[in-house]
């Protein structure tokens, strides 16, 4: 196949560029069809967390197609299905119980939804149904996680379909919503979720729904100290269910099984999907808590939800795969370790650019902040496109992060770039990174003094 093509039927995310196609792909790299090779900073969509292309996954995948690849998740179980469960149940948090599959992270963040608002019927609360979320948050591109979504931009086109799902102020110190510092807040942002709750009605609440470290829409953005807590208590007074939605950061991505892991606390259910299949798969799931199952067992004894997908044998036992190969060779363990190398790296190498605001990171998952002054921290015009620049200048030059980050701010302004590299990445392709990004930001840093000065 050509290295790209120019006449294609694929509907593209965008009709103006070229796609180059891809050959092959191993550990960390990519490779494409033109013979270049890409190392991959991003693991696609925060997917390929254990690498590309482990011989152990493949294994796994053949052994089961020869014994059956699809059976209605309504009808059987499978021993892959049960296995990957019980794998899942022995990472999560304390006190979680069950696990509903499904195909991806917005089906995942749609089953919360559904399952949130069934729990409150089921324990005899029917006129609770709202579901409380954050701007500044990426749950899905469904309606309804769209609904539940904080980035305005993605919101905008689709803004009439949208379901009347209340938002609170994001958790972000950086660029505080209340313009507030930690610890003087008092937690304004945490506050601000009891006063929604208080507007709206608690009897019509079911659920809050948060990313516990911000991914996409504000980049490896950590909670401050106390605000999960916080929030957990918030919930437990009016009856809410506390759902993390850990997509990106379940599974290792942070260092630990889970982001609520790091701060001690206890969801009452966790969204899961892209380092779950690794890449190998597509597939989700929401993990239960046993006060939400307790509910269920207790009421109808029925789920109202599933999908036609949700629990194949293949897609389970290739799951199955990914979980082992990730927990016999203590990958979760390297992402935190070897986390740390890179932020060090990534520090040493890019906070002395005076576009370059704050390097943080919790374990693989890394967040830059490119600000136009480093005391005031004020954004770039957003119509200048600077962190997409970066990422495409990354791109061509051999280097894959995800597109830039614009609105990480206020929705509007505020510029970063995400990073979120396979565990199994060498010190040797770290400094490799570093050295692209460098210069990415380096020419794009020069072309806006350019233009501003003329
Ligand atoms: C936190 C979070 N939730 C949900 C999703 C949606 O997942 P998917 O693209 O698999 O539907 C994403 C995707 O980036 C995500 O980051």
């Amino acid at each position: 196949m050509e290295a790209s093509r120019l006449k294609s039927h694929v509907f593209y995310g965008s009709l103006k560029k070229e796609y180059p196609v891809v050959s092959h792909a191993e550990g960390s790299y990519i490779f494409s069809t033109d013979g270049k090779k890409y190392i991959d900073c991003s693991a696609g969509a925060a997917v390929s967390n254990i690498g590309h292309s482990a011989e152990f996954v493949q294994n796994a995948m053949i052994e089961q197609i020869k014994k059956a690849t699809y059976v209605y998740g309504s009808q059987f179980t499978s021993e892959a299905r049960e296995d990957l469960a019980d794998r899942i149940i022995s990472l999560a948090p304390e006190g979680m119980e069950r696990v509903f599959f499904c195909s991806g992270g917005g089906e995942a963040v749609e089953s919360i939804i559904k399952i949130a608002r069934q729990y409150q019927v089921e324990a005899g609360r029917p006129s609770k149904y709202k579901i409380i979320s954050r701007w500044q948050s990426y749950h899905g591109n469904t309606i309804a996680t769209m609904s539940v979504g904080g980035r305005p931009s993605w919101r905008k086109p689709f803004e009439p379909l949208l379901l009347h799902m209340p938002h609170v102020a994001q958790c972000n110190c950086y660029h505080c919503p209340f313009g507030l510092k930690h610890p003087d807040c008092n937690l304004a942002c945490a506050e601000d979720l009891e006063r929604t709750i208080k507007y709206e009605g608690p009897e019509t609440v079911a659920a809050f729904l948060l990313e516990p470290i911000i991914g996409t829409t504000a980049t490896c953005s950590l909670p401050a100290e106390g605000y999960l807590k916080r929030i957990r208590e918030i919930c437990d007074k009016y009856d809410i269910l506390m759902c993390c939605d850990e997509v990106i950061t379940g599974l290792g991505r942070t260092g630990k099984n889970f982001a609520v892991d790091h701060y001690g606390v206890v969801p009452d259910l966790i969204s899961v999907a892209k380092g779950l299949g690794g890449g190998y798969v597509p597939i989700g799931a929401v993990i239960a808590h046993q006060k939400v199952v307790k509910a269920f067992e207790e009421g109808s004894g029925s789920l109202v939800h599933s999908f036609t997908f949700g629990s194949m044998p293949i897609v389970c036992a290739a799951a199955n795969a990914v979980l082992k190969y990730a927990v016999d060779n203590k990958l979760y363990d390297r992402a935190a370790e070897m986390g740390d190398v890179f932020a060090e790296k990534l520090k040493k190498g890019l906070l002395d650019l005076w576009a370059v605001g704050e390097v943080r990171h919790k374990g693989m998952l890394f967040g830059i902040e490119l600000v136009k002054n480093k005391e005031d921290r004020s954004s770039f015009p957003p119509a200048f496109h600077f962190s997409d620049k970066v990422s495409k200048y990354c791109f061509e030059n051999g280097m894959i992060i995800l597109s830039g980050v614009t609105g990480v701010r206020d929705g509007v302004e505020g510029e970063a770039l995400q990073l979120s590299p396979p565990f199994v990445i060498t010190e040797e392709e770290m400094d490799e990174a570093v050295s692209i990004l460098r210069n990415a930001i380096i020419t794009v840093s020069d072309e806006y003094m350019h233009q501003n000065n003329n």
